[in-house]
C-alpha cells in the first residue's frame, strides 16, 4: 500500500511540474464596470446581487451628533473610493487608523456595493435624533417559535458589503470598521453566499433547499418596484425619501430534515415545483399562481399552507417586499447541528406595514416554517443615496 501511495504521489508531482500552477492560471475575463456610488438611492438594493455578502452591525460608542457626522463622512468617501476599486490611504507614514490593510491590492472592484443604515438605537442614543426616528422602522415584535440570539441581532448602524469576490467584501468591511474606531463598535457580522452563476445567466438563484428563490420579486426598472421599495415623497420622515427599510432575519434551515422529506411534500410546502420553479397550479416559473385551482379530488393545488400562498400580496393586504437574501453556512453548533440557512433580507418602504404582517402570517400558517428556526433579527433605516460633495445620511444630519 505504501508503494502505491508513493507511486501516486510521484505521478502528481510530475503533473504539477508540467502544468501552470492553478494559483497562476490566467482567467481572461473582462471585469465588469464598478457600481456607481452616488445617486438618488444607495447601491446594494436595486443593483444585481453579487455572490458574497458581509453584513455588519455596529453599536454606537458615543451620543455625540458631530462624531456620527464625522463617521458618516469618512464612510462615504471611503465607500466611494472602495467601490471604484481604490485602496484607501497606503502611505506608510499614515496613522494606523487611516492606513489601508491592502489585501485587495491589484484586485478589480468586483461589483462591490456598500450600503449604510441606522438601527432604532441610533435615534435613542443621540438626543438631537430622538424625534427623527421613523415610524417605518418599528422593531419586529417577537414571533412564536423565535429563538433569537440577541448578540447576533439588532444594532445602531449597519454596513452591507456585497461583491463578486469575498475578499473585496471583507476588505471593504474591514476598512469601514477601522474608520469607525472610537465612534462605533462591531456588534455582529454575518457572511453569506449566493448562486451567482445563475444570476449572471439571468436565472433565478437557488437557496439551500434547492428552490429558485426570488421569482416573484418586484423587478427594478418596472413601475411596481419603486412604490414597494423606496420611501416616497409625502411619507414621513422627509429625510428618508429615496431611502428604504431593511429587515434582516437569520433563518436556520433544517437541511437534514428537509432532505428526508418526499419531493411532493417539499413542493407542496412551497407551492411551487422545486426543479422548475413553476407554481403547482401549472405553467412555467413566471406564470401567475392560480390560488383557486383544485385537483381531481377537489383539493387546492397550491395548498392552504403553501409558503407562496401565505406570503402572497393577495392574502396580505397587498403587502409586497424586495427579498435580497444570501445563503449562509456557519458549520456546526455545539450540539452538532448544522448552522446553515438564509440571511433573509427584505427591503421595504415601511416595516410594520409590508414586512411584519407577512412574517406573522408565515410564522402561523406556512408549511415550510416547520423546517426553519429564526435565530436573529434586526431592522435598519437605509437613507437615500448622496451626491458628490454630500455624505450618506446628509438628509438627516447635513
Ligand atoms: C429560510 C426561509 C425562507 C425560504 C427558504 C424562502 C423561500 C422562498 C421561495 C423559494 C419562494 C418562491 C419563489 C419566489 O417567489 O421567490 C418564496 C417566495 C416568497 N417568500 Fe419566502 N422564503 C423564506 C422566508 C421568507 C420570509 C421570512 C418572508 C417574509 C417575511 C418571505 C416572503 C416571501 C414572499 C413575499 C414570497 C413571494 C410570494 C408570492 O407572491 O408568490 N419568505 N420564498
Amino acid at each position: 500500500l505504501a508503494g502505491v501511495g508513493a507511486l501516486a504521489l510521484g505521478g502528481t508531482a510530475t503533473a504539477i511540474a508540467e502544468t501552470v500552477p492553478w494559483q497562476r492560471a490566467a482567467r481572461p475575463e473582462k471585469p465588469p464596470a464598478p457600481v456607481e456610488f452616488y445617486g438618488d438611492h444607495q447601491p446594494g438594493i436595486a443593483t444585481t446581487p453579487p455572490s458574497a455578502l458581509v453584513l455588519t452591525a455596529f453599536d454606537l460608542a458615543t451620543n455625540d451628533r458631530a462624531s456620527l457626522v464625522d463617521l458618516l463622512k469618512r464612510w462615504s468617501s471611503a465607500a466611494e473610493a472602495l467601490m471604484r476599486g481604490e485602496l484607501l490611504d497606503t502611505s506608510t507614514g499614515s496613522s494606523a487608523r487611516l492606513r489601508d490593510s491592502g489585501e485587495t491590492r491589484g484586485l478589480p472592484p468586483a461589483s462591490l456595493t456598500l450600503t449604510v443604515g441606522f438601527g432604532p438605537g441610533a435615534f435613542d442614543a443621540i438626543p438631537e435624533l430622538v424625534r427623527e426616528k421613523p415610524p417605518g422602522l418599528s422593531p419586529i415584535p417577537p414571533m412564536r417559535g423565535d429563538a433569537l440570539d440577541d448578540a447576533r441581532g439588532g444594532g445602531d448602524l449597519v454596513v452591507q458589503a456585497c461583491a463578486d469576490d469575498e475578499m473585496v467584501a471583507f476588505h471593504a468591511t474591514r476598512q469601514l470598521t477601522r474608520l469607525a474606531k472610537g465612534i462605533a463598535t462591531p456588534r455582529w457580522s454575518q457572511r453569506g453566499f449566493g448562486a451567482t452563476t445563475d444570476v449572471r445567466r439571468g436565472q433565478t438563484p437557488r437557496n439551500l433547499f434547492g428552490q429558485k428563490d426570488g421569482t416573484a420579486n418586484p423587478q427594478p426598472g418596472t413601475l411596481g418596484f419603486d412604490p414597494v421599495v423606496w420611501v416616497q415623497p409625502g411619507d414621513s420622515p422627509p429625510w428618508m425619501v429615496g431611502g428604504a427599510y431593511l429587515a434582516v432575519r437569520r433563518i436556520r434551515m433544517d437541511l437534514d430534515r428537509w432532505d428526508l422529506a418526499a419531493a411532493s411534500q417539499q413542493n407542496k410546502a412551497l407551492g411551487r415545483d422545486t426543479v422548475t420553479g413553476a407554481p403547482l397550479s401549472g405553467g412555467g416559473e413566471f406564470s401567475a399562481p392560480d390560488f383557486g385551482a383544485t385537483d381531481n379530488v377537489g383539493q387546492l393545488t397550491i395548498p392552504a399552507d403553501a409558503h407562496i400562498r401565505v406570503a402572497n400580496p393577495a392574502f396580505n393586504d397587498a403587502a409586497e417586499m424586495l427579498r435580497r437574501g444570501y445563503s449562509y453556512d456557519d458549520g456546526y453548533t455545539d450540539d452538532r447541528r448544522r448552522d446553515a440557512g438564509l440571511i433573509f433580507m427584505a427591503y421595504v418602504r415601511d416595516v410594520p406595514q409590508q414586512f411584519t404582517p407577512v412574517l406573522r402570517a408565515l410564522t402561523e400558517r406556512d408549511a415550510m416554517h416547520a423546517f426553519l428556526t429564526h435565530a436573529a433579527s434586526a431592522v435598519f433605516a437605509i437613507p437615500p443615496g448622496c451626491q458628490p460633495g454630500g455624505f450618506l445620511g446628509d438628509t438627516l444630519l447635513g
